[in-house]
């Protein structure tokens, strides 16, 4: 299994106090950060868009990990990328079919981005086991997209155990990265699964910014 990386999301972020927590931030073992872009389309949700990611770049050197969930992610991963995102991963639910997903990854990588390809808890991953060698990520929810602050779906961890175990027998090199109600204890169970990107938010920003990501590591 590769490193374990820990991408806090920004989504729970206290933002009357940005530099503050980006400072902290800086201190902790984190190395990505994860961007939660929500349309009020594809999930019940509006966040922000792409200059948020400009002023987040300015002011941290972290790997930028961005969440799609939109409808429209060809359109929108383009202003991602040239905001600066390093990873954009989008919504198999929002392809009409699996070739229009691979065309997506595809387009992606070849702005010289990484890929991820994301499942919602109902949403089977056996049509993309085929075609990991097209995906850098792969992002199982582990809550009902839209919102921070959720409890962990325990049940998730069965897509995750067929991804490593896909993953190790074809010696590729795509990450599993899990997002939803991730702790300390939830955390733990997930690599024990074969997780080894794990996303957080309120777990991450409502304590000790430093200590809450050492827990998870
Ligand atoms: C949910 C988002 C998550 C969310 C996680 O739609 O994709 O990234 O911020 O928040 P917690 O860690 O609080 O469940
Ligand atoms: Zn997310």
């Amino acid at each position: 299994m590769q490193e374990l990386i820990i991408s806090p999301s920004v989504l729970s972020l206290d933002y009357s106090d940005m530099n503050g927590q980006i400072e902290e931030l800086r201190k902790s073992k984190a190395k990505w950060l994860h961007f939660d872009v929500m349309d009020g389309h594809f999930v019940p949700n509006l966040t922000f868009g792409p200059d948020l990611l400009k002023g987040f770049k300015k002011a941290s050197e972290l790997f930028m990990d961005v969440h799609l969930m939109v409808s429209d992610p060809a359109t929108v991963s383009k202003w991602f990328i040239d905001a600066g995102a390093d990873l954009i991963t989008f919504h198999l639910e929002t392809c009409e079919n699996i070739e229009a997903c691979l065309a997506l990854c595809k387009e992606i990588r070849s702005r010289q981005v990484k890929v991820g390809v994301s499942v919602k808890p109902n949403t089977s991953i056996n049509e993309l086991l085929p075609h990991l060698d097209h995906m850098d990520l792969v992002l199982i929810m582990s809550v009902e997209p839209g919102f921070g602050g959720q409890a962990f779906m325990a049940d998730m961890l069965d897509k995750v155990k067929v991804l490593r175990h896909e993953i190790e027998q074809r010696q590729l090199t795509t990450r599993i990265q899990i997002d939803g109600g991730i702790n300390e204890e939830t955390g733990k169970q997930a690599i024990a699964a074969g997780c080894d990107t794990l996303v957080a938010g309120s777990y991450v920003f409502r304590r000790d910014i430093v200590k809450a990501i050492d827990s998870l590591l």
